[in-house]
């Protein structure tokens, strides 16, 4: 017998696996460690028999709910069918081709063209070299430099690294290089700033301006934005200030990139948020609930004339050999037709989204929470050290509040100093009531 059969599993974790985004050595000196076996719903359970409600959607993703029978069989079929072949060389897959037409049936029709991949990450990769390409293809190989916003996650690929404004996730590789340039993004509760949200969203359209004329506009390839920001802290707007950053890279001429990765398919009571807040964006990135997280897939969408210029430019030298998988397309499209079937985003728009939204900001006077921002099923609760607003993001509420919330059944995701909350789409006014009393009675305790 092998030592590693000898082992348990998480002792074999320990000897052979490194997490990611996770503090390896805390989580096995703690035992803080969870191994998740299995999942139905908006539930899951782990390997000491517990059952815990996903606030999280997995990692945003989940979004009809897991085990959903549709997907599964779709995908079985398509495994048997054909298991994989390349969309390189001339060739590619129907599921691929069928799954590109759907993604434009569903909105934002200027956008004609779809290339897949097999993550966010590598839909913002993808959307940054077709970008260079694309004005080396216009003469214009001086629009090099991207500009994207503080608080901006986009990712862990080398560009998106870039990309991304959190100093957690760039300064371990001494990233961003040079090129990537970071505007201030719209996070008003933690800016140092006598101004109201509003006018603060104003100012850093100014601030931005500023920094695209300090840059020279000519030079400015690309404007990246996700319409909340997620990962960075579930920042929603101020009113006016998506719509006026738009129109600013309309005026310098820079495309603008919508990073819907989370905000795609439903999470905000659209389809698609950027096409619901009118932002017309010039490429979009999508991945998560493309699949609702059963199979990796990602997917850039680029304009009719981004798609043109690529066409004429002759041979496009970029993919994976797994770009247009055909198991994943299989499984996109029957997340998709699931979600059309349940009519998800209306019932995520007229129904559940707004009753999750007033149990969330109702929660905005309980005295361990700071501030309660919300978008239909994408949610935030910024907290308080014993009545104190903390804007150290290294200080570390979040994570501690989560891990109480847990203790009461319920997972949700600690960031910084405040939690993050968006569960499956699929969540009943029931499911969502017993997510919120877990909720307060982990914020209780962190009031103390
Ligand atoms: C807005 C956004 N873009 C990109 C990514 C990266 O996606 P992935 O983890 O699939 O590479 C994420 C992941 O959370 C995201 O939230």
């Amino acid at each position: 017998m092998s030592a590693t059969a000898e082992m348990t599993l998480r002792e074999i974790d320990r000897a052979h696996h490194l997490h990611p985004f996770t503090n390896n050595a805390d989580m096995h000196a703690r035992d803080i460690g969870h191994v998740i076996t299995g999942a139905e719903g908006v539930y899951v359970y782990d390997d000491k028999g517990r059952k815990l409600l996903d606030g999280l959607a997995g990692l945003w993703c989940v979004n009809t709910g897991y085990g959903r029978r549709e997907i599964i069989d779709a995908i079985q079929a398509q495994l048997e069918k054909l298991c994989y072949y390349p969309s390189f060389f001339n060739s590619t897959t129907e599921p691929s081709i069928l799954l590109a037409e759907k993604l434009h049936s569903l909105g934002l029709p200027r956008l004609t063209h779809t290339i897949f991949s097999n993550s966010g990450s590598e839909a913002n990769e993808t959307a940054i070299k077709s970008i260079l390409n694309y004005w080396n293809l216009k003469g214009m190989p001086a629009r090099n430099k991207f500009l994207a916003r503080t608080y901006a996650y986009h990712g862990v690929t080398l560009g998106a690294t870039c990309l991304t404004g959190l100093a957690s996730c760039t300064k371990p590789f001494g990233l961003p290089n040079g090129g990537f340039i970071h505007a201030p993004g719209p996070y008003h509760y933690v800016a140092n700033t006598d101004l109201d949200p509003v006018a603060y969203g104003q100012w850093c359209i100014a601030e931005t301006e500023k920094i695209i004329l300090r840059e020279g506009p000519e030079t400015i390839a690309a404007l990246f934005a996700e319409p909340i920001q997620g990962a960075g802290g579930v920042i929603v707007p101020p009113a006016g200030y998506l719509k006026a950053l738009r129109e600013l890279a309309r005026k310098y001429g820079i495309l603008y990139v919508s990073d819907e990765v989370i905000t795609g398919f439903g999470r905000t009571g659209a389809v698609y948020a950027s096409e619901a807040w009118d932002l017309d964006p010039d490429v979009q990135c999508l991945a998560k609930g493309i699949t609702s997280g059963y199979l990796p897939l990602g997917a850039t969408r680029i304009s009719a004339e981004m798609a043109e210029t690529l066409f004429a430019g002759g041979y496009y030298a970029h993919g994976h050999t797994y770009s247009g998988h055909p198991v994943p397309c299989a499984a996109a499209l029957a997340n998709i037709a699931l979600m059309e079937k349940e009519d998800t985003v209306a019932y995520v728009h007229d129904d559940i989204g707004p009753y999750f939204e007033k149990k969330l900001l109702a929660l905005a006077s309980h005295p361990a929470v700071g501030e309660a921002r919300c978008c239909n099923l994408m949610g935030a609760l910024e907290l308080l050290d014993k009545g104190r607003k903390v804007t150290d993001p290294y200080f570390g509420l979040g994570p501690k509040a989560a891990a109480l919330i847990r203790n009461h059944g319920v997972i949700v995701r600690g960031l910084a100093n405040l939690i993050a909350i968006s569960p499956a789409l699929c969540i009943t006014h029931a499911e969502v009531d017993e997510l919120f009393v877990a909720v307060e009675a982990g914020l209780d305790e962190l009031a103390g």
